[in-house]
């Protein structure tokens, strides 16, 4: 599925709420919308997400065929902009995912994605999935040593650029809300970055990977394994960079 193209604001509250309304107002799969300068850009778990002109903000209007697994999205979101990414950064570089929604670069925080569904009761009426990605921007000082730019990685382009390439990859990701098949799980292994490092919560245990519905599975010190869904924050016992 293509997306119906980019629709470029110098400056917004959230690209999110816009892509809210123009979904509300019945854009189709596709519609993409991005702002130079996101004034309350927001990100995962009620946070801000600082958004400076030089950044890639853009938010993309999906609706999904099939609405059985919802936290799957995010997860084939990332494999797709990993790709893309991948290919704008020079040979040996390569994109890792930390579940459930982060893009990392050389362990740091190279963007993030948000995906927030509407429901008519038990379907989804629409999704709009939000990425973020660090391309040439100021990086505020709370995640200056965490987080990770393109442009520092090599990247010569600008966010317009990447722009229809990553809604592109977005639409075509998030066609269908089923669950993750064995072969993008296979693909997720190869770039989980949390993959048997030592979590202390949400579960005290080894990150062991991830279902097909897209939930984490942790392996507790009695060997068991539970699950736990998107929403909650992992913390890992290692010090991240
Ligand atoms: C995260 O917390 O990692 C997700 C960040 C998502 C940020 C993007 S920027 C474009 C879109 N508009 C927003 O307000 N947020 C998302």
């Amino acid at each position: 599925m293509t997306a119906a193209g980019v629709t470029w604001h110098d400056a917004l509250d959230s690209t999110q709420e816009e892509a809210h309304r123009l979904a509300s107002e019945g854009a189709p799969h596709g519609a993409a919308v991005a702002a130079r300068v996101q004034t309350g850009g927001r990100g995962t778990r009620g946070r801000l997400w600082f958004s400076p002109e030089g950044g890639l903000w853009l938010s993309v209007v999906c609706r999904p065929e099939e609405s059985g697994a919802f936290e799957a999205v995010g997860l084939r979101v990332g494999l797709v902009l990993a790709d893309v990414l991948d290919r704008q950064l020079p040979a040996g570089s390569r994109v890792a995912l930390k579940w459930p929604n982060d893009l990392l670069l050389d362990d740091r925080k190279l963007g993030g994605i948000l995906a927030e569904a509407r429901w008519h009761g038990e379907k989804i009426a629409w999704i709009v999935v939000g990425v973020g990605i660090n391309v040439r921007n100021e990086l505020p000082s709370p995640v200056r040593r965490s987080g990770a730019r393109l442009a520092d990685a090599g990247f010569t382009g600008s966010p317009d650029e990447l722009a229809e390439p990553v809604a592109l990859a977005v639409a075509s990701a998030a066609a269908r809300a089923a669950p993750l098949t064995p072969a993008e799980l296979d693909q997720f292994a190869r770039r989980d970055w949390l993959l048997g490092k030592v979590l202390a919560a949400p579960e005290p245990g080894l990150a062991d990977g991830i279902t097909p519905a897209g939930l984490l599975r942790v392996r507790r010190p009695d060997g068991s394994v539970t699950k736990v869904v998107t929403g909650v924050e992992v913390r890992v016992v290692e010090p991240v960079p």
